[in-house]
């Protein structure tokens, strides 16, 4: 077994939920190469930066937005947002930092809670991403919270999609607390919370690869690695769908194992595995496989009414000076500007791999009632290599090893549900539409 896979194996039993996505770093040298020579430029940035954008307002009410008619036709009123392309952007400074704290957010889960495991700096709060056509707002909880009133909305996928639902529940508990009522086992894989007083539904459903998936075993023994199949969708979470109007899909990190792959019933190949015969995969190929699958099963889900899905594409991991498991680190305090994450390299190539089906599937399901889009969140987190707990965590069993792949909260991770809030926004006149529609079927 090689040396990558036994401490995997170790963090496993340690009852890790994130060792897998560690795995993944070891195969990406990529970011290391530009990350450095910036390095070099940040230091210059450093010695020159200066202070005068500290906090001169504080947080209220009158910060929010003008609340927004969620009902809105598109073109009716705010026809440049409605077009914007949230995706393409920078960071720029802004001194009214988070809307919550470690100690306002009740259920901010204890290995995101980069504060208390030692975190001091905090510029990195005050930064807000600014796309280049238009403004995004500040997340409202009070606009997120009367779209999704009686709704049930789930995030698909690993350990990221957890990441962004604990920061969607942040961000709501300043409005109302929500109550887990559902964790279907320790590291809590799926779990369901609610919010009474708005009827909102959120959960968490654990697909790693959305696609049917087994962990390898030799001699008895799990290798990291899994058999996946690309043609067979991983049911735990399609058979949720009926239940959703909101499905958030993401899954990407795990695809970066030694993986073995099959379709109709023939073996493809492999990514990252080291035998020498077999013929080897590049991970963007599988993973656009396994959101074609994904995207079909939503369109092909025959007793789902009504459903708006919502692709939350790559979140790249940001070690620098090694990898995960050789010292890498993530120690940054501010973000790049776009000019220096260098087109993004792989990670754009799998984040655009998983956009590559979106289009077909919307195609196909603008007549079933099906809405499709994309929280593209690639590029802007690209930018934030300071968001990272990195040795911020509790990792008292891999002493000295950081998480340079999750994101702490608060931080540039709430951003994804300011993309979230506007797309729901964009899309409630669909589901509006959809029900007005099916309560004139069920008269007729
Ligand atoms: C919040 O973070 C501070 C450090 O900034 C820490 O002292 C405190 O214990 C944390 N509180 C909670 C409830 O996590
Ligand atoms: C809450 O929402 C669910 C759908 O998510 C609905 O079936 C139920 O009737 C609602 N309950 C109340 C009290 O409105
Ligand atoms: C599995 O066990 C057999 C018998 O003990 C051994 O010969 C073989 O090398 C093992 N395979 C691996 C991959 O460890
Ligand atoms: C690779 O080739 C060797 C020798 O030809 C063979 O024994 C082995 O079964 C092959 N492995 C696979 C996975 O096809
Ligand atoms: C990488 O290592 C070098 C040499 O030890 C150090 O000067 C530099 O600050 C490190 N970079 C980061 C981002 O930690």
């Amino acid at each position: 077994m090689n040396p990558t896979l036994k401490l995997s194996k170790r963090m496993h039993e340690h009852n890790l939920t994130n060792k897998v996505e560690y795995l993944n770093l070891v195969r990406r040298p990529s970011l290391l190469i530009y990350s450095l020579c910036f390095t070099i430029w940040l230091s210059f940035c450093f010695l020159f930066a200066s202070n005068t954008l500290k906090s001169t307002f504080e947080h209220g009410d009158s910060d929010y937005p003008e609340q927004r008619n969620s009902l809105n036709q598109p073109g009716n009123g705010r026809p440049e947002t409605e077009k914007c392309d949230l995706s393409k952007g920078r960071w720029t400074q802004d001194a009214r930092g988070p809307l919550y704290t470690n100690f306002s957010c009740k259920t901010l889960p204890y290995q995101r809670n980069c504060f208390l495991h030692g975190r001091m700096d905090r510029d990195f709060l005050q930064w807000r991403w600014k796309p280049d056509e238009c403004e995004l707002p500040v997340f409202n909880p009070r606009s997120f919270l009367n779209i999704v009133k009686g709704k049930t909305m789930a995030f698909i996928g690993d350990s990221l999609a957890r990441n962004h639902m604990n920061s969607l529940l942040c961000l709501l508990s300043e409005e109302e607390t929500p109550h887990e009522v559902y964790r279907e086992d320790e590291e809590g894989k799926t779990i369901i919370w609610h919010l009474p007083r708005n009827n909102f539904t959120i959960m968490v459903l654990w697909s790693p690869f959305l696609v049917s998936a087994s962990e390898m075993a030799v001699n008895g023994t799990e290798t990291g690695g899994f058999h996946l199949h690309l043609d067979k969708i991983d049911e735990s979470w399609v058979q949720k769908l009926p239940a959703l109007d909101y499905a958030i899909l993401s899954a990407t990190n795990w695809f970066f194992r030694p993986n073995y792959v099959y379709e109709g019933g023939h073996f493809l190949g492999c990514i990252y595995c080291s035998d020498p015969n077999v013929t080897h995969l590049g991970p963007d190929i599988v993973i656009q496989g396994a959101f074609r699958l994904a995207l079909k099963s939503i369109n092909d889900c025959n007793s789902c009414s009504r459903i708006v899905t919502l692709l939350r594409t790559f979140s790249p991991s940001q070690f620098e000076n090694g990898t995960w498991n050789t010292g890498g680190t993530c120690k940054r305090t501010r973000p790049f500007a776009p000019e220096e994450i260098n087109n993004g390299g792989l990670d754009l190539v799998y984040r655009n791999a998983q956009l590559a089906e979106i289009d077909n599937a919307r195609k196909l399901g603008e007549e079933k009632g099906r809405a499709f889009d994309v929280i593209d969140v690639t590029e802007a987190m690209l930018m934030r290599p300071d968001g990272h707990p990195g040795l911020h965590w509790d990792n008292r069993w891999n002493k000295g090893l950081s998480d340079c792949l999750h994101w702490c909260l608060p931080g540039p991770v709430d951003t994804w549900n300011e993309f979230l809030l506007e797309l729901l926004q964009r899309h409630s006149s669909f589901l509006l539409a959809l029900e007005v529609m099916q309560q004139q079927k069920l008269k007729n």
